[in-house]
């Protein structure tokens, strides 16, 4: 419907000149040319200067800033980034009337989520932002938002499912932290980091569904086929297979345990595969099950080309264990679900030396949470099948891994990521926490022996990680003294400044009420505190996690220590570009001296 208000008087305006009229909330500017009178938005997109200083030639204004130029008639631009909204004008006895009612949102959207997507295209930030805002403030959603930002990445992760989905999918979370008016932050966050990720790249080719029962029988050979495919590698198969399930309407909770199970099987891609299949269960939580295909099919070339690190010498000591422990899954489910049959402690650790011993209570868990901190892989493994047999809830065992994971990320020696010289650092870390939130989700969602597995995994990654503690820390280092503060700022401030004793003294000593403090968190990892799509990557994902994991804690003392572990990520300066690195990995590359073998990465 239109809406004609009267501006000025044509005489008003300079004979090719302009000048600047506002009307409620909008701010538009007249130019008089030869041509007849034209009205725009006043406001440059570029860097929001005012379009009025401009110079109008043969119909095209030139922005007298930095000279983007755009058609007075359409408002399209013709050097620079961005239309500009020009406005309907009618000129009755001398008078300038303008239309300036807003096009109905159904009409506008379509061509926003265009230029949404021209923006991540031309990985233009400030046009990526605005769009957002314009998409939110005419009512849509910001799961539609991301939804268009997953139909632009999704296609073009080249090797599937990788960190800009799974940052879609945290910040989309996150907004939920922000007032409405800057609910777009983390939103836009994601987006922009998936444009840098997928920008300019062909669509990878996804090959056809195919009919699980015509190929294999039935929907259930289908889905014990699924896991074989991913161990032979057999990429194409597995996921023209998995595509075929999702076509022919098998429900989610059904695939869920068929990809959980392939994840499982070994420990995959460092935890990653477990990790992205959380993320991808969640996004479609979010945005929707019809994006099922787009979304979970980028999953299987992940965890069919992901590494298994069961298989390298990092794990050889715990394998060891796990072989001589000969642990029953399938029992220690039973036990851990509080399913044994008859109400016996079932026997799920074999005969051999880590035969099971009656410590599902808090001291026999406690014990394992020591040995995942200051333990052995024997050790670790030991109290773990003890804990479980015991009768030890398996998310009591999760919470104490969980414990376990966020000391590991308290205890991590900063001047390691620092080093040039070494492959490791904070991101080696932070997966501990962030595998075992995803192992959680997948528990409370499948409560299965395969999950299980993935349970003795996390467990080996906690203890394994402890090489990476600061070393030999003496009395002025360790975990600061609590600060007491019941202003939460105080800890965002904290990570803004880069202190992270001061981040972790701070979250430890908070007083107030813990959804300030999750804020507090959240906001950091939403800002720009980190600019490598990599960090920004991890530390989204790490404190979305950690604010997960601090909730399953309840309210207890202690429960905070995943904020402030990952606090002390947030706050700690990292290492974001690795060219020196790489020359000096190119020259030991150039020497042709392989790297020796060890499952400790880290020289004594
Ligand atoms: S502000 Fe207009 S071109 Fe830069």
């Amino acid at each position: 419907m239109s809406n004609w208000v009267r501006a000025v008087a044509v005489a008003d305006i300079p004979d090719g000149g302009a000048r600047s009229f506002a009307y409620l909330d909008k701010r538009i500017a007249l130019f008089r040319t030869p041509r007849g009178v034209f009205a725009s938005d006043n406001r440059c997109p570029h860097q929001g200067y005012a379009l009025v200083r401009g110079e109008v030639k043969d119909g095209e204004l030139t922005c007298a800033w930095h000279n983007w130029k755009f058609e007075l008639s359409t408002g399209t631009c013709r050097y620079g980034g961005e239309n500009i909204r020009t406005y309907p004008v009618e000129i009755r006895d001398g008078q300038v009337f303008i239309d300036i009612a807003d096009p109905p949102a159904e009409i506008i959207r379509p061509d926003l989520f265009r230029s949404l997507t021209a923006a991540m295209e031309d990985l233009d930030t400030g046009r990526l932002a605005r769009d957002a805002m314009r998409l939110q403030r005419i009512g849509t959603p910001l799961t539609d938002v991301i939804a268009e930002g997953v139909r632009y990445a999704a296609p073009r992760a080249e090797y599937g499912w990788d960190h800009s989905l799974a940052t879609m999918t945290d910040c989309l979370r996150m907004s939920r932290f922000f007032e409405e008016s800057l609910s777009a932050l983390p939103v836009i966050q994601g987006l922009s980091l998936a444009a840098d990720s997928q920008v300019r790249r062909p669509a990878r080719p996804r090959p056809d569904p195919i009919d699980p029962v015509a190929r294999y029988g039935s929907v259930g050979d289908a889905l014990r086929a699924y896991p074989v495919l991913v161990e032979e590698e057999r990429a194409d198969e597995a996921e023209a297979l998995l595509r075929g399930l999702i076509a022919a309407g098998v429900p989610g909770p059904v695939l869920r345990h068929t990809l959980l199970t392939a994840v499982t099987d070994h420990f995959l891609a460092y935890g990653h595969s477990m990790i992205f299949v959380q993320k991808a269960f969640d996004l479609l939580d979010q945005i929707g099950w019809q994006e099922a295909d787009a979304v979970l099919s980028p999953l299987v070339p992940e965890m069919v080309l992901g590494t298994r690190y069961d298989k390298l010498p990092y794990m050889r000591k715990f394998l060891r264990a796990w072989e001589a422990a000969a642990p029953d899954l399938a029992a220690l489910t039973r036990a851990g679900t509080g399913l044994a049959p008859d109400g016996a402690a079932p026997s799920g650790a074999g005969t051999g030396p880590l035969a099971a011993g009656p410590s599902g209570n808090s001291s026999g868990l406690l014990a394992y949470q020591r040995s995942l901190t200051d333990g052995s892989p024997d050790e670790a493994l030991g109290a773990l099948v003890r804990a479980l047999a015991g009768g030890a809830p398996v998310t009591a065992v999760i919470d104490a891994t969980g414990r376990a994971a966020s000391e590991r990320l308290a205890r991590f020696d900063i001047e390691l990521d620092l080093d040039d010289t070494n492959d490791w650092g904070w991101l080696d870390v932070t997966h501990t926490l962030t595998y075992l939130n995803a192992l959680r989700w997948a528990w409370s969602a499948d409560r299965s022996p395969q999950v299980l597995r993935g349970l003795f995994h996390a467990a080996w990654f906690v203890q394994w990680t402890g090489q990476f503690d600061e070393r030999n820390p003496g009395p002025a280092r360790g975990r600061p003294q609590p600060h007491p503060t019941p202003d939460a700022a105080e800890v965002h401030r904290a990570i803004a400044s880069r202190d992270p004793d001061a981040a972790v003294a701070l979250a430890d000593g908070y007083t107030g009420p813990r959804a300030e403090l999750e804020r507090s968190l959240i906001r950091a990892a939403a800002e720009d505190h980190s600019t490598a799509p990599i960090m920004v990557a991890h530390v989204v994902k790490t404190a979305q996690a950690a604010v997960e994991e601090s909730r399953a804690l309840g309210d207890g003392p202690g429960s905070a220590a995943p904020i402030a572990a990952a606090a002390r990520f947030l706050a700690s300066p990292k290492r974001e570009r690795f060219v020196y690195q790489s020359t000096l990995e190119a020259i030991t590359t150039l020497r042709g001296v392989p790297k020796p073998e060890s499952d400790q990465v880290r020289p004594p």
